[in-house]
């Protein structure tokens, strides 16, 4: 998703407000998942944002946003914020974020959605890594014992 900053959307330094990218970020995150599961999707928690580099006013920003990996209802989705030189053409990441958005049908009640297969060594990498990122999320949220977060656990122990 490519779009400009403009001025309605900077904080007093000129710069891109945080909230701004952050509701672009949900709205790319929320296409990337609803294209892989053909539902419905709801964002169910924001699990990292680094907010590294300042986006000023005037930009061209790519907000990427992709299925890193698929668990029965939830889907992670991995962000990456670029922006482009205007002489050059060439993007720098700005930015980087990871959504968990859930399938619900009509009636918000969460349903299966299809099993993703990561290809390139980022991919494997992020599919790797989610299943801890998803338990740290649910301990954080109060939905799961730390004591279960059999991930996260091995994480400290190894
Ligand atoms: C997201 C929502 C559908 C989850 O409903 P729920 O009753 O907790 O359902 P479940 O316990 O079955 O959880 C569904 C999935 O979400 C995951 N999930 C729930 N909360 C989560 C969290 N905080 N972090 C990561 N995953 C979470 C569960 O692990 C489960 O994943 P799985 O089926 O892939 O294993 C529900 O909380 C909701 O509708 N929230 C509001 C969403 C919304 O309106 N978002 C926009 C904000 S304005």
């Amino acid at each position: 998703m490519t779009d400009l900053v403009l001025p309605g959307e900077t904080n007093p330094l000129n710069n891109l407000f945080g909230g701004e990218l952050l509701a672009r970020m949900d709205r790319a995150a929320s296409i990337a998942a609803r294209r892989h599961s053909r539902r419905i999707v709801v964002t169910a928690s924001v699990n990292h944002v680094a907010f590294n580099r300042a986006i000023p006013l005037g930009s061209v920003v790519t907000v990427e946003a992709k299925v890193s990996r698929t668990f029965r209802t939830s889907m992670e989705i991995f962000i990456d914020v670029w922006i482009e030189d205007r002489e050059s053409g060439n993007r720098t990441k700005a930015n980087e974020a990871i959504y968990t958005f859930v399938a619900v049908d009509e009636t918000g009640r969460p349903v299966e959605v299809p099993l993703i297969e990561p290809q390139t060594e980022i991919e494997k990498q992020r599919f790797e890594a989610a299943l801890r990122r998803k338990q740290l999320s649910l301990v954080l949220a109060g939905k799961l014992a730390p004591n279960e977060a059999t991930e996260l656990k091995a994480l400290f122990m190894s």
